[in-house]
């Protein structure tokens, strides 16, 4: 369902892995929620939206780290970037997601995937050119 297209390689190795990553953790996400035979899915919804956050804050700092590294000149904007999605992940209400598990889970989703694709085509690309 999620997944790197080859329009959103960026040509460097390390962010254009660590995205393909992103996007198995989101589609991690959508395979749990239309799986049937999990009766209260909730311990596992937690587990991979936390896993989900950890790593893109593993992979922000990366990225940054790899920006610094060559000068680039819109890193403080980049970065800014960065730090709403991280704001937005922490800001999520894991009980009301208890509540409705897969309608909440779906609009992360929505989230997430819309974040992912706008941010790599509108700026992780500009990384490598
Ligand atoms: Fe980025």
């Amino acid at each position: 369902m999620f997944e790197m297209k080859p329009e959103y390689m960026t040509g460097i190795t390390m962010i254009d892995e660590e995205h393909q990553k992103l996007f198995e953790l989101a589609d991690q996400l959508y395979d749990l929620l239309n799986n049937d035979f999990i009766h209260d899915k909730f311990d596992y919804i937690v587990e991979v939206i936390n896993g989900l956050k950890e790593y893109a804050k593993k992979h922000f700092k990366d990225e940054e780290e790899y920006m610094m590294s060559i000068n680039y000149k819109r890193l403080f904007s980049h970065k800014i970037e960065h730090q709403a999605f991280l704001e937005k992940m922490e800001g999520l209400d894991l009980e009301s997601i208890d509540e409705d598990q897969k309608q909440t889970c779906l609009e992360l989703l929505g989230f997430v995937s819309d974040w992912l694709v706008n941010h790599i085509l509108g700026n992780d690309i500009l990384i490598g050119k």
